[in-house]
Parts: C-alpha cells; sequence; structure tokens
C-alpha cells in the first residue's frame, strides 16, 4: 500500500509525501501558486497570503468539507482526499487586493508599465515615475519575485504613483551589501533564513517610525551584530532590499555551475556571467549535496580574483625576455626541457591555494614529495 497521500490540485490527481503543504505539494508537480514569504527548505511562516487557496477534505459519510475561509497554501498540510482550487476568480480577486496593500508601500510605477521592457534608467518615462523609483534602476530588476509574481497575476495598477514612500536611506555601512528598506516587503524570509538555516540572530524584524523593517537588534552594524557575511539573507530575499554591493546592477547573461575552490567542502555554486564574461554573484546550489544552498562569506564573496585582469588565462612563456603565448604542446615541452636538468627534490613547484584538491595533490605528486609513500 502506498504511504503517499492522494489529493486534487486545480482537478489534477497527485500523490505526495505525508506532511507536504499544499504549496510544496503543488511545487513537486509543477503547479504554480504564488507566494512570496514561503520559502522552499524553510518552515512556512504564513505572512503574506499571496499562496492563498480553497480547500476542502473528505468527511467520513463521503461528503466534503471546506476549510474555513482562503487558507494559506503554505501552512496548511494535505490530507488524503484533499481537493484543492488555485485559481478561482474569488482567489484571484483577493490576491490581487493582498498585492495591491503590499505594494502600497512599494515603488511599482514600473511593476506593470508595458515599457518597461525598453526603458532605460536615463529615459523620459511616460508615467513620470522618478528615477530612483523605477525599477529599471533597481539592482533586483529582472530577479524580482515580486515583480514576476505582478506579472504572472496580470494586475492593472491604475494609480501607479500613489505608493507611500518610506523615505529610509541606503543602508551602507556593512561590508559586502547594501540594504535599501524601502524596497522591503517585510516577508521575512531574510530573518528566518539567518536564524532558522545559518543558526545566527544577527538580523531580525525591527519597528522604524511604526513600521516594520529588517535591521538589527541593537540597531548596530550587521559587523557588530554577529553576522558572519554568509549571504543567506540575500539569497532568499524576493526583491531588491538586500543586495550584494559589488556589481550590483550587473545582469547576468550567462550562469555557470561550479564548485567553491576555498575548502575541502566542496560547496557547489551557480555563478551569475555578465556581458564582459565577469563572475558578479555567487548563488550557492540549492539542489547540492554538501551545502544545500548555503555558503561562507569566502564562496559567496571571495570570488572577484576571478576576475583579476591579470590573471594567466593562457600559458605563457618568456623569449628574449618577452612572455609570449604559446599553445600548451609548446609550454609543456618548454618546461619538461628545463626539468631534465634537475633531478626529483632538486626543485620547487608553487601550486594555489586556490586550485582544486586534485590539481594539488596531482602538483604535490608531480613534485616528488610524496615519495615516501606508496601510491
Ligand atoms: S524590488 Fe522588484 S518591484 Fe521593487 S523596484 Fe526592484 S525590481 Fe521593481
Ligand atoms: S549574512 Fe548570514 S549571518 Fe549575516 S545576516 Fe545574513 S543570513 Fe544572517
Ligand atoms: S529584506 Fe528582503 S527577505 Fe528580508 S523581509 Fe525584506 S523583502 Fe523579505
Ligand atoms: S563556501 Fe565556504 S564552506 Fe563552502 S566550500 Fe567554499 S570556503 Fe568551504
Ligand atoms: S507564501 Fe504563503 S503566506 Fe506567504
Amino acid at each position: 500500500m502506498s504511504d503517499k497521500v492522494n489529493l486534487t490540485i486545480d482537478g489534477i490527481e497527485i500523490q505526495v509525501e505525508p506532511g507536504s503543504m499544499i504549496i510544496q505539494a503543488a511545487m513537486d508537480n509543477e503547479m504554480y501558486i504564488p507566494y512570496l514569504c514561503y520559502y522552499p527548505g524553510m518552515k512556512p511562516y504564513g505572512a503574506c497570503r499571496m499562496c492563498v487557496v480553497k480547500a476542502e477534505a473528505p468527511t467520513p459519510d463521503g461528503s466534503y468539507r471546506a476549510l474555513p475561509g482562503s487558507p494559506a497554501s503554505c501552512t496548511t498540510p494535505v490530507s488524503e482526499g484533499m481537493r484543492v482550487e488555485t485559481n478561482t476568480d474569488d482567489l484571484v480577486g483577493l490576491r490581487k487586493g493582498i498585492m495591491e496593500l503590499l505594494i502600497s508601500e512599494h515603488p511599482h510605477g514600473c511593476l506593470n508599465c508595458h515599457r518597461v521592457e525598453l526603458c532605460g534608467p536615463t529615459d523620459v518615462c511616460l508615467r513620470h515615475v522618478s528615477v530612483n523609483d523605477r525599477c529599471v534602476t533597481c539592482p533586483k530588476n529582472e530577479r524580482c519575485e515580486l515583480k514576476d509574481t505582478v506579472r504572472y497575476m496580470e494586475m492593472e495598477l491604475t494609480t501607479p504613483l500613489t505608493y507611500s514612500n518610506r523615505h529610509l536611506p541606503l543602508e551602507v555601512k556593512d561590508p559586502y551589501w547594501d540594504m535599501d528598506m524601502n524596497l522591503c516587503i517585510v516577508c521575512s524570509r531574510c530573518v528566518r533564513a539567518c536564524d532558522e538555516v545559518r543558526g545566527d540572530r544577527a538580523i531580525t524584524l525591527i519597528d522604524k517610525s511604526g513600521r516594520s523593517i529588517i535591521g538589527t537588534a541593537a540597531g548596530t552594524s550587521l559587523l557588530e551584530s554577529g553576522c558572519e557575511f554568509c549571504g543567506a539573507c540575500i539569497d532568499v530575499c524576493p526583491t531588491g532590499a538586500i543586495v550584494e554591493r559589488d556589481y550590483k546592477w550587473d545582469k547576468a547573461v550567462q550562469k555557470i555551475s561550479t564548485t567553491c575552490p576555498h575548502c575541502p567542502v566542496g560547496c557547489q555554486l551557480d555563478l551569475d556571467v555578465n556581458k564582459r564574461n565577469k563572475v558578479v554573484r555567487s548563488i550557492p546550489n540549492r539542489q547540492a549535496e554538501a551545502n544545500m544552498g548555503m555558503a561562507c562569506f569566502k564562496g559567496k564573496f571571495g570570488l572577484d580574483f576571478v576576475n583579476n585582469k591579470n590573471k594567466l588565462k593562457k600559458p605563457m612563456v618568456r623569449k628574449n625576455s618577452i612572455l609570449e603565448e604559446v599553445t600548451w604542446p609548446e609550454a609543456l615541452d618548454f618546461v619538461a626541457s628545463k626539468l631534465e636538468n634537475h633531478k626529483k627534490g632538486d626543485y620547487a613547484l608553487i601550486a594555489s591555494a586556490r586550485g582544486t584538491n586534485e590539481d594539488n595533490f596531482a602538483a604535490q605528486k608531480f613534485a616528488g614529495l610524496n615519495k615516501n609513500k606508496r601510491s
């Protein structure tokens, strides 16, 4: 007998693990329910109510009993025989109302503008959205879950400029990132990632002039609040409220998956590469067994050495005092001819601490440093 739970979502029969929340059951079966405070892998929180659904469960007499109201699918567990609807007119209207409320404090002039794909930061805006309030000047533009959700919901924002601006200054006192609390939707993902996933409590919800935003409990810098600069809070933030400072506005034209070179843990990282072929961001891979979406500050912020323009990318040989690019066979022949004049242990080989374990193992073997060991 299967120990899975059977239910239907929008009429589609699915089977999921017992204890799954409805939203995760939908995700696991490639169905989308809009969400903002939920984050896969973290405990459900139920703050934004963007993920509301209608659900009914069977009763012993064979009829169905509706769950009260419109439950949040991120905090409602599945049950055997449950029937869930995610897109009724009522739900769509409810979500739009919730979103209107949410963005009543968020700059949203660009959010549903038909020109948003064409607009540049210095263009004249036909809606007169000020430069600072445009999505096109936001570092998270086109990586923003809030914007994606508004687009998915096909919102008709008829009052694009009537939001209440918080007028909070940009926080730039920490070494690696900037915080713009005017863009925070108070989903608390960052606070939960810090506490629940990293075991730190460097950031928390604070009150600023009657408004909830994110900060440190004692109002100190992150440096003083015990932050380990892992960047987990940045990685989960759905908006541009917390972003890496370096290459802040750079867009990725390419993604490269790699292994962090800094220590033997082997964290898997997805790197954003810009159009000038520079690594501009490192985002730990959530599926990787070694790190499950986490990294330390070195893996998150310590990869800029890759972009150093003095880095040798091709083999070079000095000819007549000038370094010249050569092919690998030519370079290896050159080194071999020089090594012929030296016996084992009579030369030094310089390797890099940033090379992979495998590279450095091969290098030390080559140099004969393990001559007393069996190989
Ligand atoms: S956070 Fe998203 S919606 Fe807000 S300004 Fe930036 S891109 Fe636009
Ligand atoms: S960088 Fe890590 S430790 Fe620091 S606030 Fe963010 S999640 Fe917490
Ligand atoms: S900073 Fe980002 S993750 Fe944190 S509460 Fe605000 S929007 Fe959510
Ligand atoms: S991110 Fe940190 S823990 Fe992970 S492999 Fe790199 S150095 Fe090691
Ligand atoms: S995603 Fe469910 S309440 Fe926010």
